[in-house]
């Protein structure tokens, strides 16, 4: 039945590629939304999961180039593989920065390692139908993850209240640099499930997976920074506060993410459905991280 398949859409499509990028923390503050620890440290967070999460991402996808029968979408593939090493790496060159600030990330980031390389990782299991299985279970998180990392990125690149409330802007270039690569490459993930896979089941059951460890690890990792900021005295996080956040804007809201949920799992879903392509190319194309300059 045509109206529960996925329906891409052609025109959000576009070539990929890596690009070099370079951000200049030395006068980035601790809380670089200023006077508003919890917003700064919940954004933080993606420092501490995206360096291991997305090279994960790409030890996974080299390992299923093989299996990829169409050259369009190998090609996306490889242009995803660059992109998603290049974030990575990014994001850990600010960890030094957040050291230097009184911060220092590893106890987290130890647990974050752990969780991707060995929870996540190769696993000894025999050729054949196990391995393959633990791969494909593997592609389908992936898509998941890709979920909201598009859903994050196409957010960042519409806060316009970060920007009012004087935001650092070379953390929001970082974020909106790779916000715009995310909505760019936001149907790879799940055009490589459906090209592998595409099982509904397996959709729906590694969603349930992904959105709980990323629920769970997020909010460890606000703790984390709250606890750890030496400036922080009252540190309690909340769903409240989070909550409120997202009103005012700074945060993405509450009820968008909820939405977001029975996107995905509708049986029509397709990542290009949502966010804009050619937003993601504007930014890219005059982001002073990715364009060789720095602000
Ligand atoms: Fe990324
Ligand atoms: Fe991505």
């Amino acid at each position: 039945m045509s109206n529960t398949q996925p329906v891409p859409v052609a025109s959000e499509h576009i070539e990929l590629k890596a690009r070099k990028v370079s951000f200049d923390w030395e006068r980035t503050p601790l809380h670089w939304v200023p006077g508003d620890p919890f917003t700064t440290h919940t954004i933080n967070v993606l420092h501490l999961l995206l360096p291991a999460g997305e090279r994960w991402f790409v030890h996974v996808y080299k390992q299923v180039l093989p299996y990829i029968t169409d050259e369009r979408l190998r090609a996306d593939v490889i242009g995803f593989i660059g992109q998603e090493a290049v974030h990575s790496q990014a994001h850990d060159d600010v960890l030094p920065h957040l050291r230097k600030l009184g911060l220092d990330p590893t106890p987290y980031t130890a647990q974050v390692d752990w969780f991707f390389e060995k929870l996540l990782g190769d696993r000894t299991l025999p050729p054949g139908r196990p391995r393959r299985w633990w791969l494909m279970e593997r592609v389908a998180l992936i898509a998941a993850i890709e979920h909201y990392t598009a859903f994050l990125g196409n957010w960042v690149l519409n806060a316009e209240e970060l920007d009012r409330v004087g935001a650092d802007p070379v953390m929001l270039d970082l974020l909106r640099w790779h916000g715009a690569e995310e909505v760019e490459h936001r149907s790879v993930a799940f055009e490589l499930f459906l090209h592998l896979d595409g099982g509904y089941r397996r959709r729906a059951r590694t969603w349930a997976a992904a959105f709980s460890a990323l629920v769970f690890l997020w909010q460890r990792g606000v703790r984390f920074f709250m606890e750890n900021d030496p400036t922080v005295l009252d540190a309690r996080p909340s769903v409240a506060q989070f909550v409120r956040k997202g009103r005012e804007g700074v945060l993405p809201s509450t009820p968008d993410m909820l939405r977001s949920i029975p996107r995905y799992l509708s049986r029509s879903y397709h990542p290009s459905q949502e966010g804009c392509t050619a937003q993601a190319a504007a930014y890219l194309a005059s982001s002073p991280g990715a364009n060789g300059g720095r602000i």
